[in-house]
This record gives structure tokens, sequence and C-alpha cells, in this order.
């Protein structure tokens, strides 16, 4: 926490407190957590005060803090108050990478929880198996989507895990051309985007006939693949109903073949994705929608309100109970060359070859 933020908090508690006091309805701030992009209180209200009291003073609390988006929920520290903080710190991938390395198999880094833990996805645990992002523009999935592909290639040999680009505006996965995790340039073009999917759909068949996975053969024989989708609607417009059959049954069948989909579009509306295969995104990750109606469309589910996020990578990850809200760790285009390069150099480094029996002699 930044030095000039103290005043500002107490400021803040000393407003909340005055407000529901004025109303009637009475409570002390009793702490809180001062996260990346939010800041949450705890309030602790006086035993005649009412939860509901206290909610429905959520507009006068957010004149007299001067906030513009303030939600107020029950939690286990009692009732939370959260709004955004007005010192936004970036989230760096840079920074949190390390934190978190060596990654465990399959598994991305996303971002940081708004308690400050990093955000991981465990790409062969069926809970995850595929992601599906989804914002207006500017919330951020396109960094979102750069994140994942580059935690996954940091975190994984080449030979382990394979990347397939689809990127129809074509500039999401550029930098990442050079990555020798892709298993083929990204594609654009939406007939050439099919022939990637159709190719990946016979790989899965004939994994299954022979019950080959990624978990069971850990030496590399059988990578796992994961295809990252940016802009998916783009990609269903050009390319029909053959593209979603075949993106339909990599999705029902992909992941115990290794075969993973990550996929982004501003509205996962009925237009853009068949409910089946909404249905098989067990992970949604959603940023900022426009409206109530857009955040359950993004979200699958009612009263998320992603609609009151703050855009620039402030997400919600929504799987099992309890949507988890986190800020993208976020990389730069300087960083991502950074990165590239590096690979480069592992690769140039020859391997440490056993001596040849003359070269011993002459070490010798
Ligand atoms: N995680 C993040 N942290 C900070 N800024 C971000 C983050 N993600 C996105 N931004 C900012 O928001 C802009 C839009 O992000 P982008 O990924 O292109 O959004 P989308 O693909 O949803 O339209 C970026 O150019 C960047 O400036
Ligand atoms: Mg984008």
């Amino acid at each position: 926490m930044s030095h000039a933020m103290r005043p500002y908090l107490e400021y803040q508690a000393d407003r909340v407190e005055a407000v529901l006091a004025a109303h009637r309805a009475p409570g002390h701030i009793t702490g809180g957590t001062v996260g990346p992009r939010l800041i949450r209180f705890f309030l602790n209200p006086a035993p005649h005060t009412r939860f509901n009291a206290v909610k429905s003073l959520a507009d006068d609390l957010a004149l007299a803090m001067q906030t513009p988006n303030l939600t107020i929920q029950r939690g286990k520290e009692g009732i939370v108050l959260e709004f955004s903080n007005p010192n936004p710190s970036l989230v760096k991938l840079t920074t949190l990478l390390p934190e978190v390395m060596p990654l465990p198999p399959a598994t991305a880094l996303l971002g940081q929880t708004d308690t400050g833990l990093p955000l991981l996805a465990r790409l062969s645990s069926p809970e995850v198996a595929h992601i599906l992002v989804s914002g207006t523009t500017g919330s951020g999935k396109s960094a979102l989507m750069r994140t994942i592909a580059l935690s996954l290639a940091v975190g994984h040999r080449a030979d382990r895990l394979r990347l397939v680009c689809l990127d129809p505006k074509g500039r999401t996965f550029a930098t990442l051309a050079t990555a020798p995790h892709m298993a083929r340039p990204s594609v654009q073009d939406a007939a050439e985007a099919l022939e990637a999917l159709r190719s990946l759909v016979r790989v899965m068949e004939v994994r299954d006939r022979r019950g080959e996975t990624p978990d069971r053969h850990p030496t590399g024989s059988v990578p796992r693949i994961v295809v990252m989708i940016d802009e998916l609607a783009d990609l269903m417009m050009q390319g029909g109903a053959a593209l979603s059959v075949a993106l339909t049954r990599l999705l029902q069948r992909g992941r115990e073949a290794g075969i993973h989909v990550i996929a982004s579009t501003q509205r996962p509306s009925a237009a853009v994705l068949s409910s089946l295969m909404r249905a098989n995104f067990p992970l949604r990750l959603v940023g900022k929608v426009v409206s109530a109606d857009d955040a359950r469309i993004a979200s699958g589910r009612a009263g998320t309100n992603a609609h009151l996020l703050n855009g620039r990578g402030d997400f919600l990850a929504i799987g099992g109970e309890e949507p988890l809200r986190f800020q993208v760790a976020y990389i730069s285009e300087e960083e991502l060359q950074q990165y590239m390069q590096e690979f480069h150099s592992l690769i140039a480094v020859p391997l440490p070859l056993p001596p040849t029996g003359r070269q011993m002699a002459a070490n010798l």
C-alpha cells in the first residue's frame, strides 16, 4: 500500500460511518483489503442495524465517498463494501510469473485475485478444460489471451505443449509467432482455420482410438494442444456451420485427448455460439460488459454484475460456486519480445552432449 493511501482510507471509513449514523443504521469499519484495482471495507453493523438498511443506502454512500461504483454484500467478514481503488496498480506478468514458477503441468497464469493471490487455471482439470473469455471492446480480452498463451509457453517445453492460434484480426498473437510452441503460424483466414480445426479433430480421434493422453505419456510423445481463438465471432461468421461442427467436437471430447480450446468473444449470444458449445466451456472469464443483460449472457448466470467491472483487465472467473474477481496480469509488447528472445537463446545453446572418446582423451 502506498504511503498516501492511509489518510484516504481513513477519510473514506469516516464518510461511511457518518452516512450510516445519519440514517440511523450505524456501524463501524473494522478492516479491509486494498487490491490492485479494488478496495474492500468490512463493516460491523450495530446490533439493531439491518443489512437491507445499509444496502438501501448504497447511492448515498457512493455519493459521500465520491466513488463511481460501490457494491454492498454480505460476507464472512460482515458487510463488505467494495469500490474501485483510485490509484490502481498494474499487475505485471513479468513480476507475477516468477512467483509461481515452476508452474504445474497444463497450467496457465491468469492474474491476481483482489485478495492478492495469483490465479491459475489448470487445463487438465474437468472444471477448466476449455475457457470462454468475454467482454466488450477494451475489457482486456486480447491481453488476457496473450497472458494465457505466454504463461503456457513459459511453463512448458515446446515438445510437451503446442499452441494453435486463430486470430482473425491478426494482431493478438503476432509477437508470439516465433515461440517454439507454435504448432503452425497464427491463422487469420477462415478457410485455413477450418482446416486447422478439422486436423485437430483427426488428432483427437486418433488419440481416442489409441487411448493416448498427455498425462499417460509424459515423455512428450503426446503433447497437449491448446487452441487459442481471439474474436471467435468473426471466425464463426465467415466459417459457418462446418467450423462450428469441428469446434463443437473439440469442445465435447477434446479434454481427454489433451486438446483444449480457449476462445474469446465480445458477447457469447446464441447468434455466435450454440447452447451446446456454451455448455461445454466449464470456465468463463468475463470482463466488463455493457449491460446487465450482457452480463447474464457472458456469465451464463444472473447477478454477477459484470457490467459494473472497470475494464482493462478487471475480470470475473466464473466456474464453481462464487465468481472470483481478478486483475489480469499484463504483459507489454516489449516484454513479450524479450520472452521470445529468451526462447531462442535457449534453443541456440547446443545440448550438453557427452564428449566422444577422442575429445575425452584430448581433455586429459
Ligand atoms: N490486464 C491489463 N492491465 C492493464 N491494462 C490493460 C489490461 N488489459 C488491457 N489493458 C488495456 O486495455 C486496452 C484494451 O485491451 P484489449 O486486450 O485490446 O481489449 P479487448 O481485446 O477486449 O478489446 C489495452 O490496450 C491496454 O491498454
Ligand atoms: Mg481484442
